[in-house]
C-alpha cells in the first residue's frame, strides 16, 4: 500500500525522502511525488511508475532544495496510476500526501464543489487537501487539521505541509500506519521504521486521531481537539542491515536464507526450560484450559499458516479449530463467546480485514490472541494478548520468514495447549518443544539444497498452469507453496487436497501438466502416491517432495526433491519443506524475468478492504 515519508532538519530533504521511498518500495506502489520548500514556496515533482522515473524526472526538472517535505508511494485505489493522480496533491495553500481511504470523499468534493473548489485528480486524497483548506484561517494550521479530520470517515495516514509554515510538517492518523522519527535536531515521518532508521533508531508510535507537528523544537502531538498529548519515545530493535540485502540479489532471497535464524531466535523467546511459555504475555495453563473453541482468522500467507496452526491444534490439543478467512469472517456475523480464543495472524499487523476480524472477536466477548510480526502495529495494540514473532523486517512482498516464524508460534501454543488441558504430559511437550528446536538445523539443510529447488524452477518456466496436491501437513504446505508461486512467478496454480482431484479437477491434467507432489506425511503416504499415480496415469509431470528414502514405483516420479528432516515429527516437517517451496517459487520468478520482490500489482501491507 501507499507509503509516506516527511523531513525537517538539516539534511537535503530531497534526498532524505527519495531515500525514505526507496526504503518503503516494498509495500507496492504505481507511482510517486515529492513535495518540498524551496525558497518558501513548495516544489512539488510527482509521476506514474517506479521511484526510477521519479529520479529521471527530478534529474530533468531539477531537484528541489530545501529542508521540510512530504513524499509519497501511491499504489491507486481511487483514480488509475496516472501523474494527476500521483502524490503529493496541492490546492494552493496545503500540500498533502494520503494513505488510506476516505470513504465519504465524494459527499465531500460535492460540498467543496459548492464551496468553488476545483479538483484536478480523480483520487479521494484531493478532497483532504481542499478540506484543509477551507477550514485554514488566521494561520492556524492545527484547527484546519482537527475540523477536518472530524469530517473524514474511512482510513487515513496524512502528511501535511501549509504553504504558510516553510518549517513545519504535520501528520495525523486513523487506522494506517504512521511512525515518527526522532533524530538530533532533525524529525521524520513514515509509514514504516525502516524509512528513517539510517538516520535515528528512535521513534514515536503515533495512535489513532492523533496530529503531530514537526518543527525546529522536534515533535510536538495533539489529540482531536488540538490538545497536547504526551507520548513516550521507544528504540527499534531492527538495524539497517536486516533492512538492507547484504549480498544478495533480492530481499526474498536473504529473507528465505534468514529462517534458521530467526526461527531459532523466535523459539528462544517463547520457551523457558524447554518448554512453552507464554506467561508473559498473560496466556495461562488455566486461561488455555478454559478456551471451548479456537478460530484462527487471517489473510494469505498468514491464513495458510493459520492451516498449519489448525492441524497442529487439533492434533496434539484436541480442540476444535476453524481457520477463517478474515474478510469473510468479519461479515458472516460468527457466532462467539468468551470461551472462544480468536487467534489472528498477521506479518504486518496493519491487514486492514484482519484488525477488522480482530476488532469483532473482541467485540463479542472472545478473548483475543494476535500473532504478529511487527510489535508497534494496530493488531499488536489491539489484541489481548500478543506473540511477538521475531522474523525481523520482512522486505520482500512475498512472505516468507515471517510464515515460518508464524508456524513456530502456533506450533508451541499447540504443545502448551495440550499440555495445560491434559492431552500430553510434560515429558511429551518438552519432547515436542525440542524436535521443534531441531528445525533451524533441518531448514539449514533445505536451503543448502538450494540448486535443486533452481533445476525444479527451471522445468516450470514455459508452463501457464501447474497443481499442488498433499494431505494433511501437506496440503496445508501445496496451499502456500501454490500461493508463493503464482504471486511472484505469475504461472497460474492451483493447490488440492491430494484426495480431492478426481472430484473434478483431474480433467485439467493433461500430457507434461505439472503436478507438484507434497509427500511428507508417513501415516498417509501410500495413499498421497496413489493420487500422484492418478495424475501420472493421465500424463503429469510430477515433481515429488518427500522425506529422504522415500521410494517410488519406476517411472511414477519425473523429479525427485528429497528433504533430509533428521528425526523430525512429521508434523513439523511443514518448516523445513516450506522453504524448498519458497525457493522454487523465488527461482520461477527469476528465471522468468520477473523482480521477486516486487510482484506486479500486489502490496506489502493492505490495508483497504
Ligand atoms: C503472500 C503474502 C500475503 C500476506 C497477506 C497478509 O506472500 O504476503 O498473502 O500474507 O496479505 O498480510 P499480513 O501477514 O501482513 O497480515
Amino acid at each position: 500500500m501507499c507509503g509516506i515519508v516527511g523531513y525537517l532538519g538539516a539534511r537535503d530533504c530531497t534526498e532524505v525522502l527519495m531515500d525514505g521511498l526507496e526504503k518503503l518500495e516494498y509495500r507496492g506502489y504505481d507511482s510517486a511525488g515529492i513535495a518540498v520548500f524551496e525558497n518558501n514556496e513548495i516544489k512539488t515533482v510527482k509521476t506514474r511508475g517506479k521511484l526510477s522515473q521519479m529520479k529521471n524526472k527530478l534529474e530533468t526538472e531539477g531537484k528541489p532544495v530545501g529542508h521540510c517535505g512530504i513524499g509519497h508511494t501511491r499504489w491507486a485505489t481511487h483514480g488509475e496510476p496516472s501523474d494527476v493522480n500521483s502524490h503529493p496533491h496541492s490546492n494552493g495553500r496545503v500540500t498533502i500526501v494520503h494513505n488510506g481511504i476516505i470513504e465519504n470523499y465524494a459527499e465531500l468534493k460535492e460540498f467543496l464543489t459548492e464551496q468553488g473548489y476545483t479538483f484536478l485528480s480523480q483520487t479521494d486524497s484531493e478532497a483532504v487537501a481542499c478540506l484543509l483548506d477551507y477550514y485554514y484561517s488566521e494561520r492556524n494550521p492545527l484547527h484546519a487539521i482537527t475540523e477536518t479530520l472530524k469530517e473524514l470517515r474511512g482510513s487515513y495516514a496524512l502528511g501535511i505541509i501549509f504553504k504558510d509554515f516553510p518549517e513545519r510538517v504535520y501528520a495525523a492518523r486513523r487506522g494506517s500506519p504512521l511512525i515518527v522519527g526522532v533524530g538530533d535536531g532533525e524529525s521524520f515521518i513514515a509509514s514504516d521504521i525502516p524509512a528513517f532508521l539510517k538516520y535515528t533508531k528512535d521513534y514515536v508510535l503515533l495512535d489513532d486521531d492523533e496530529i503531530v507537528r514537526l518543527d525546529k523544537d522536534g515533535a510536538k502531538f495533539f489529540d482531536l481537539h488540538g490538545l497536547p498529548v504526551k507520548k513516550e519515545t521507544q528504540t527499534a530493535e531492527w538495524d539497517v542491515e536486516q533492512a538492507q540485502k547484504c549480498g544478495f540479489p533480492h530481499y526474498m532471497l536473504k529473507e528465505i536464507h534468514e529462517q534458521p535464524e530467526v526461527v531459532q531466535k523466535t523459539l528462544d523467546s517463547l520457551t523457558s526450560e524447554g518448554v512453552p511459555d507464554f506467561s508473559e504475555i498473560g496466556l495461562t495453563d488455566e486461561m488455555l484450559r478454559g478456551v471451548g473453541r479456537v478460530f484462527i482468522t487471517a489473510c494469505g500467507t498468514a491464513m495458510y499458516a493459520g492451516i498449519v496452526g489448525k492441524y497442529a491444534i487439533e492434533k496434539v490439543a484436541r480442540v476444535p479449530v476453524a481457520v477463517e478467512i478474515a474478510s469473510e469472517f468479519r461479515y458472516m456475523n460468527p457466532i462467539l463467546n468468551a470461551e472462544d480464543l480468536v487467534i489472528v495472524v498477521s506479518q504486518s499487523g496493519e491487514t486492514a480485514d484482519t484488525k477488522a476480524a480482530l476488532e469483532l472477536a473482541k467485540s463479542r466477548g472472545a478473548k483475543t490472541l494476535a500473532v504478529v510480526n511487527v510489535k508497534y502495529s494496530a493488531i499488536a495494540r489491539l489484541a489481548d494478548m500478543c506473540v511477538n514473532t521475531l522474523a525481523g523486517p520482512e522486505i520482500a512482498v512475498a512472505s516468507t520468514k515471517a510464515y515460518s516464524v508464524q508456524i513456530v508460534s502456533l506450533y508451541l501454543l499447540a504443545f502448551r495447549f495440550a499440555y495445560a488441558r491434559g492431552a500430553i504430559s510434560e515429558s511429551e511437550m518438552k519432547r515436542l518443544t525440542s524436535l521443534l528446536e531441531q528445525t533451524p538445523q533441518a531448514i539449514s539443510r533445505v536451503i543448502e539444497r538450494s540448486d535443486e529447488c533452481q533445476f525444479a524452477a527451471s522445468q516450470l518456466i514455459n508452463t501457464e498452469t501447474l497443481f499442488f496436491i498433499g494431505r494433511g501437513f501437506d496440503y496445508a504446505l501445496s496451499l502456500e507453496g501454490s500461493l508463493k508461486l503464482k504471486e511472484i512467478s505469475y504461472i497460474h496454480s492451483e493447490a488440492y487436497a491430494a484426495g480431492e482431484l478426481k472430484h473434478g479437477t483431474i480433467s485439467l491434467i493433461e500430457q507434461n501438466t505439472p503436478v507438484i507432489t507434497i509427500a511428507t506425511q508417513r501415516h498417509i503416504l501410500e495413499k498421497t502416491i496413489s493420487n500422484m499415480e492418478e495424475v501420472k496415469a493421465r500424463g503429469a509431470y510430477i515433481i515429488a517432495i518427500c522425506r529422504k528414502g522415500t521410494m517410488f514405483a519406476e517411472g511414477s516420479v519425473d523429479l525427485k526433491l528429497e528433504l533430509d528432516f533428521g528425526d523430525l515429527d512429521d508434523m513439523l516437517v511443514p518448516l523445513p519443506t516450506v522453504c524448498a517451496l519458497q525457493l522454487i517459487a523465488y527461482y520461477s520468478s527469476v528465471l522468468r524475468g520477473n523482480d521477486p520482490d516486487k510482484p506486479r500489482n500486489l502490496a506489502k501491507s493492505v490495508t483497504t478492504e
